[in-house]
């Protein structure tokens, strides 16, 4: 406990450069959910904490930090100086990009759809010879997917029917990293999302869009309860321990072989997921907290 008192004191951090109602509803819910269990929780964003001094007055000040952005390097900060970040640095980083995702996991026998980390190329220069795009047909065959490194919402993440669209998809993506992906068509635009805190599920629903590959709620996606099976369950516990997380969104696809996990967020928006199945993400979030300082 904190200097100053008995009861649990810590801080959020959020992004001060986004300001949408769906940001700031979250952190309203957190701050909520800390009052109604006696955690005081004070809230600062990355651009308050950027300066080193301020990291070393944060660290003396509070018992934990629970960290709603993904400036991994700020994150970095506040553990050094001693602080318990929810969620650790490390789990912020392994799934912030999708390729560090898939190339850890892969080794763990975690199984994911086939993913291929496209070849680097410069920000200022982008894919000037696709030509390496035939090897990924041959490995995965069209259609496949082609994600960015980085993105949510399904907004960076691309299905290529023809090898014309596979390279007119790198075109927009310009430099940035990416990677291909075998398509699993039997899930078209279905996917089941698990709300983890800890080890344990605490919300899951099922989602899917007829009009779309993708089954993003902000996408259009519809989402239903559902009841995740053992294996499923297991698979997401599974990545929380290996991915080093207290809470996430786990994105798993229902492939016809079982199982396959698509993506981890660790900042995981939580409006949908309460409203479809009457859970309180951030109760159980704080709660989780509370038993872990
Ligand atoms: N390999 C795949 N096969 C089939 N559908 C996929 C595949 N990868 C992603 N999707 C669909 O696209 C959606 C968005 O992909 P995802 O990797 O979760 O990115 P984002 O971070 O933007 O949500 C998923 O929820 C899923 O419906
Ligand atoms: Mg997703």
């Amino acid at each position: 406990m904190n200097a100053r008192s008995d009861r649990p004191s810590g801080f959020l951090v959020v992004n001060a450069f986004l300001n949408s109602s769906k940001f700031n509803e979250i952190y309203s819910r957190l701050g909520e959910s800390a009052r109604s269990m006696g955690i005081s929780l004070d809230v600062y964003s990355n651009a308050e904490l950027f300066l080193d001094e301020a990291v070393g007055l944060a660290a003396e000040k509070y018992d934990f930090c629970l960290f709603w952005d993904k400036d991994i390097r700020l994150a970095s900060r506040l553990e050094e100086s001693g602080l318990r970040l929810f969620n650790p640095s490390r789990g912020i980083e392994n799934c912030d990009s999708k390729i560090k995702t898939a190339d850890m996991l892969f080794p763990k026998r975690i199984p994911m759809p086939e993913t291929i980390p496209l070849p680097f190329t410069y920000d200022n220069v982008g894919y000037t010879d696709t030509s390496f795009l035939e090897q990924v047909r041959e490995r995965l065959s069209l259609p496949f997917v082609i994600k960015e490194e980085r993105g949510s919402f399904g907004a960076q993440v691309y299905l290529a029917n023809t090898m014309e669209e596979a390279v007119s998809i790198l075109e927009g993506i310009g430099g940035r990293p990416a990677l291909a992906q075998r398509f699993v068509s039997e899930c078209r635009g279905r996917d089941i999302r698990i709300n983890m805190v800890g080890r344990k599920c605490i919300a899951a629903m099922e989602r899917y869009n007829e009009k779309d590959f993708r089954a993003n709620i902000s996408g259009g996606g519809k989402a239903s309860p559902c009841s995740p099976t053992q294996a499923e369950l297991d698979l997401a516990a599974g990545v929380m321990e290996l991915m080093e997380l207290d809470f996430a969104g786990v994105d798993i696809l229902r492939s016809k072989d079982g199982p396959l996990l698509c993506e981890v967020n660790s900042n995981p928006h939580f409006r949908s997921i309460e409203e479809c199945t009457g859970a309180n993400a951030a109760d159980a979030i704080m709660k989780y907290i509370s038993e872990n300082i």
